[in-house]
């Protein structure tokens, strides 16, 4: 017989779950619902809008970075934050390798200094800051002038962490559209976990935190696409209600995404006050938790992405190695 282990609940209490049997995780987890799911949200409009980065990340200096297999290169100009092909008009230098003077691009290679206002058929692109984060817009799809974004509490206590996976957004999204791998996968972090609502709209869930030991915290919570590349967990119950957890996945090219996770933690406590100004404490014991979760989700996605590339199918490896190899009799 399994001992079930004890864990004592620590804040707001939520009221006792009615009695439903529930299938044992890995039925609820069904395969066909989280396909149609993440369907569902791929069909909806992103405007063209994807992150780059947290806005804080770029400071005096041009970053690079490569979006959707397009080098890119950002700064700040007087007008904010700027973005553009990290090629010279000139005879193609990396322009995120050159200095800025009075806002302007200095192309490292023979000085042509280029302002947000373009040259030639060397152009911006369009960006938008939301304050945290800092998104551009790729194609021609006009329709939304600005990004898609999810709801976010006034006050907060945030924090960001990035990582690269080896898969494409839709393994990312998918992970997260898979409550039901919590409690087996991370068992450093989750006690308990119930979805008690799954519809394409959403997801509503009660989940026990392990905080330390056996102490745990329960919340409820919905996870909702508010656009193709983003998912966001929000705290509908319990502890830091309003709190959210941006998960924005970003294609680098067709087999690397770039992961930018903002954490909003917000609550109605006086202690919450104290640990906003306590954040050179607070902030990275944040990015801790969340960059924990992505050890194993990273894992998750790119497994995913694998067995949809198919190089993880073990007889076609066997097939390149050659038919000694092969066991011909479970042909
Ligand atoms: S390559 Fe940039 S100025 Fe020549
Ligand atoms: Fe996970």
């Amino acid at each position: 017989m399994v001992r079930q282990k004890k864990y004592w609940k620590v804040g707001k209490r939520l009221p006792p779950l009615e009695f439903k049997p529930q299938k044992p995780d890995w039925l609820e987890a069904e395969p066909g619902w989280i396909s149609e799911a993440l369907e569902s949200v791929r069909s909806r409009p992103s405007g063209g809008w994807l992150v780059v980065a947290p806005s804080s990340a770029i400071g005096d200096k041009p970053q690079r970075y490569v979006i959707a297999g397009r080098e890119v290169v950002v700064w700040r100009a007087g007008n904010g934050l700027n973005a553009a092909p990290d090629r010279c008009p000139h005879m193609g230098a990396c322009l995120s390798e050159g200095p800025i003077r009075e806002g302007k691009l200095v192309c490292p290679w023979h000085g042509l200094e280029l302002s947000p206002r373009g040259h030639g058929d060397w152009q911006t692109f369009p960006t938008f800051d939301d304050g945290l984060l800092l998104w551009i817009r790729f194609g021609h799809d006009t329709t939304s002038e600005k990004p898609f974004l999810s709801t976010r509490p006034d006050s907060y206590l945030e924090a960001v962490v990035s990582t690269v996976a080896s898969c494409q957004p839709q393994d990312v999204i998918a992970n997260r559209l898979d409550p039901w791998h919590g409690v087996h996968f991370h068992p450093h972090s989750f006690a308990t976990l119930h979805v008690l609502e799954k519809s394409q709209e959403r997801l509503r869930l009660r989940v026990a935190y392990r905080l330390l030991g056996p102490l745990t915290m329960e919340v409820e919570a919905t996870f909702h696409c508010p656009e193709p590349n983003t998912i966001t967990m929000t705290i509908v119950d319990g502890e830091g209600v309003g709190s959210v957890v941006e998960t924005h996945a970003t294609p680098i090219d067709a087999e690397r995404t770039s992961i930018v996770e903002l954490t909003l933690a917000t609550s109605e406590r006086w202690q919450f006050q104290f640990a906003r100004r306590m954040k050179w404490l607070t902030r990275p014991l944040m990015e801790r938790a969340a960059r924990r979760l992505w050890v194993e989700d990273v894992a998750y996605a790119e497994r995913r992405f694998a067995l949809r590339s198919g190089i993880e199918d073990e007889r076609n490896s066997l097939r390149v190695l050659g038919n000694d190899y092969l066991d011909v009799s479970a042909e």
